[in-house]
């Protein structure tokens, strides 16, 4: 166990509670409602905020976990890393699949506010690239990155880091949104690693693959450059702390159920027209049933979103038929194409005295630590562990685009990333200190699945992220690395770097390195595809309906048809403005 867990329970914040957050189905005063949300998470918050801008729309998220108000976990930025395996986690462990071949725990957020809620907060749109793929494959040219840029404005609200330092330097103004929602910031408290990676940098030069770029939310990343983080005024800005923020959550057509585990989606009739929700809050011993009027939405995340559409009878029929669920429409690429990026953890032994590794060791420290947040919202627990980024492309002449066609979605959008961390998270005990600068695979070509395990809709899926499951995968892997050492032998770490915890150098030695240890960014997507409305396959149109039946949409990650080149939130943010859009739109 952690020290720091003590500290947590020991600290008493000052009572935030707002608005009225229901624990219990019988205080819902109805159980109808124009429209009712599957998940108030990242996405679903989103959604019901635009909703009940229309006071005529009464609007229920139904959400599994419990309330984010005081839960210090979630709101104290440094704290992210810890959520994992806490209570706020659905704990999902996945397989690897038969690369690596080893179970991994799969974290998602089971708390108000989703996967916002415990995630590491790195804010990265993707690239113009990504975007126009999103609308070349749906056909839909609302999915350009020229046209979601009013939802990108919508959803974003830049304030200053809380050490009130020169931002000048660090990113493009013209390129963001200061009165948005969710709050986005830069680093509010500069670490040793943080500084040398930057100059590193900027010594390298504009020619160099590990040039300095300003703002890699511009549209094009290729770089390295500043991290830009959700958070404000040094705590965690989520779905919940945002778009049910105190000014939104006392709507009166604005209904929030936690503890509210939705089991299946039902239809009213033989139309296939979805409009009812069961769900339980005591694993199934009572069922309550509630009916949109208007509409049903699934936000429930790229794991539970296949789940719930699997339990409702929407999916594969012979592997519904096996788990002896009905039918109700064959829908067979529910749960396919689950996308996920690796990640290696590729940690340094340091001679900065400021690394997470200080705190660990320290209790003392970590407790001043605490003071200093609690007290003032400074010092090192306003950010995130991990700050900076790089964005680096294969070479074009590859050995391995002879065999793969180029998985990237244009010449101006990195293969790889590498996140630059202020500490390693090993197991060790004591640890040394560590940064991690852990290189990451944006265009995975493997694909995964999530299927049922049993018809029990309170037992976790299968979740099967085939990792590295090709030869591009893992050559790109191999580069990554060997990209990264390039880096880390700038002068610019000369009496910084003390040495590298991996060792191998010929493709053997990294594949079999890659194997026995790579992780995940915690990117799923894929799982509930948006295609063109004359595909065969895919899961939503793109207007996000559900294909084949009337009454639901899926507004989530799971929608997007290829993971971004970068980190996911934000891409589900933007996805959940305009679903709300089109949502208005059809009803309004
Ligand atoms: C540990 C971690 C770190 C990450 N770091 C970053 C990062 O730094 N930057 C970034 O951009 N992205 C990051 N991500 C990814 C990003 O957070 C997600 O892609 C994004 O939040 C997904 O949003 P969503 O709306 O699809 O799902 P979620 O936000 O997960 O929301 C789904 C909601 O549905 C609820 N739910 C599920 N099943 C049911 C049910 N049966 N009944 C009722 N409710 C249910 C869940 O409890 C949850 O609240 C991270 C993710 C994790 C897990
Ligand atoms: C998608 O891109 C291809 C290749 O660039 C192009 O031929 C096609 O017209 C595009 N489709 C749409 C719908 O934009
Ligand atoms: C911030 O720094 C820039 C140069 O990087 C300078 O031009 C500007 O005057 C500074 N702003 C303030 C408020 O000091
Ligand atoms: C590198 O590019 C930036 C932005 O394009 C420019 O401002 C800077 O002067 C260039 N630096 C050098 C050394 O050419
Ligand atoms: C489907 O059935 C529902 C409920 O009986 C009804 O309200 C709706 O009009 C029907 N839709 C169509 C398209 O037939
Ligand atoms: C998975 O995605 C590919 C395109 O990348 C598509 O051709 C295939 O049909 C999809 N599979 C399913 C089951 O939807
Ligand atoms: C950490 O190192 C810096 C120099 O890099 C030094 O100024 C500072 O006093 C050191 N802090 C501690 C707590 O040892
Ligand atoms: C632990 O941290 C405290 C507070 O910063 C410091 O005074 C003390 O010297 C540290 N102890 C060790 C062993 O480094
Ligand atoms: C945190 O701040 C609150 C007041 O805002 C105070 O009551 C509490 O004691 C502080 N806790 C710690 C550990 O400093
Ligand atoms: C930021 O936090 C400080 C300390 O808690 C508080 O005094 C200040 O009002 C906050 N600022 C904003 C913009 O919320
Ligand atoms: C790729 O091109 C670079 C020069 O641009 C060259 O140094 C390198 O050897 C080439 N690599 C391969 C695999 O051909
Ligand atoms: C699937 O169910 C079996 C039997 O109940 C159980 O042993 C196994 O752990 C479950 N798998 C997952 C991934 O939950
Ligand atoms: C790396 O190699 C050195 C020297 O051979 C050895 O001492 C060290 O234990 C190795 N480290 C790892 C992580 O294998």
């Amino acid at each position: 166990m952690f020290q720091w867990s003590a500290l947590v329970l020991l600290l008493l914040l000052p009572q935030l509670s707002h608005g009225i957050l229901l624990e219990k189905f019988n205080d819902l005063k109805r159980d109808k409602f124009d429209f009712v949300i599957i998940g108030g998470g990242t996405a679903g918050n989103t959604v019901a905020n635009r909703l009940t801008e229309n006071p005529d729309h009464h609007v229920l998220v139904l959400e599994a976990g419990g309330s984010n108000e005081n839960v210090l976990l979630s709101i104290v930025p440094d704290f992210c890393v810890k959520t994992l395996g806490s209570a706020i986690d659905w704990n999902y462990v996945a397989q690897s699949g038969p690369a690596v071949n080893r179970d991994m725990e799969y974290p998602r957020g089971f708390i108000l506010g989703g996967s916002s809620s415990i995630n590491c907060m790195v804010y990265t749109r993707g690239t113009r690239e990504d975007w126009d793929r999103y609308a070349n494959v749906t056909g839909d040219s609302g999915w350009s990155w020229d046209n979601i840029q009013p939802y990108v404005r919508k959803n974003e609200r830049f304030t200053p880091p809380v050490d009130g330092h020169n931002t000048t330097e660090e990113f493009d103004p013209s390129v963001h949104s200061f009165d948005g929602m969710n709050s986005v910031t830069l680093s509010g408290f500069r670490h040793e690693v943080d500084t040398r990676v930057i100059q590193a940098s900027k010594a390298m030069g504009n020619d160099s693959d590990f040039r300095f770029v300003l703002d890699m939310n511009s549209g094009n990343h290729l770089g390295i450059g500043f991290g830009q983080s959700t958070v404000l005024n040094g705590t965690r800005s989520s779905s919940a702390t945002s778009y049910l923020g105190p000014q939104f959550i006392n709507r009166p057509n604005l209904h929030v159920l936690l503890h509210a585990h939705v089991t299946r989606i039902l239809s009213t009739a033989k139309n296939l027209t979805f409009r009812g929700v069961e769900l339980s809050q005591d694993s199934g011993a009572t069922v309550h049933t509630v009916s949109a009027t208007k509409e049903v939405i699934l936000s429930a995340g790229s794991i539970a979103t296949p789940q719930i559409l699997m339990n409702s009878g929407i999916g594969d029929r012979k592997t519904l038929t096996n788990l002896g669920i009905q039918t109700v429409h064959h829908l067979p690429s529910v749960g396919q194409n689950l996308t996920e990026q690796p990640l290696l953890s590729y940690n340094w032994v340091v001679t900065a005295n400021d690394t997470e590794e200080e705190a660990t060791r320290n209790v003392t420290l970590a407790a001043e630590q605490l003071k200093q947040w609690n007290d003032t919202r400074s010092g090192p627990l306003v950010d995130a562990p991990g700050l900076n980024l790089g964005w680096f492309r294969l070479p074009a002449n590859a050995s391995i685009f002879e065999e793969f066609e180029d998985p990237s979605p244009g010449p101006n959008t990195a293969h790889i990333e590498i996140q630059f961390v202020n500490g390693g998270f090993t197991p060790e005990n004591p640890p040394p200190n560590l940064i991690g600068t852990n290189p990451t695979l944006l265009c995975p070509t493997s694909r995964g699945f999530v299927t049922l395990n049993t018809s029990n809709p309170f037992n976790h899926p299968i979740i099967n992220l085939n990792l590295v499951g090709t030869e591009f995968d893992l050559f790109a892997m191999r580069e990554g690395i060997r990209n990264t050492r390039r880096f880390m032998a700038s002068p610019s770490f000369d009496g910084f770097i003390v040495s590298s915890t991996i060792n191998a150098t010929t493709d053997d030695e990294l594949d079999e390195y890659i194997k026995a240890n790579v992780g995940v960014a915690e990117h799923p997507t894929g799982t509930a595809m948006m295609t063109s409305r004359d595909a065969d396959w895919g899961v939503v149109d793109p207007d996000l309906k559900v294909k084949g039946v009337r009454g639901l949409r899926v507004v989530d990650a799971s929608v997007l048809p290829f993971v971004p080149a970068g980190h996911t939130q934000v891409p589900t943010y933007i996805i959940a403005e305009r679903a709300a859009d089109l949502i208005k739109t059809t009803w309004d």
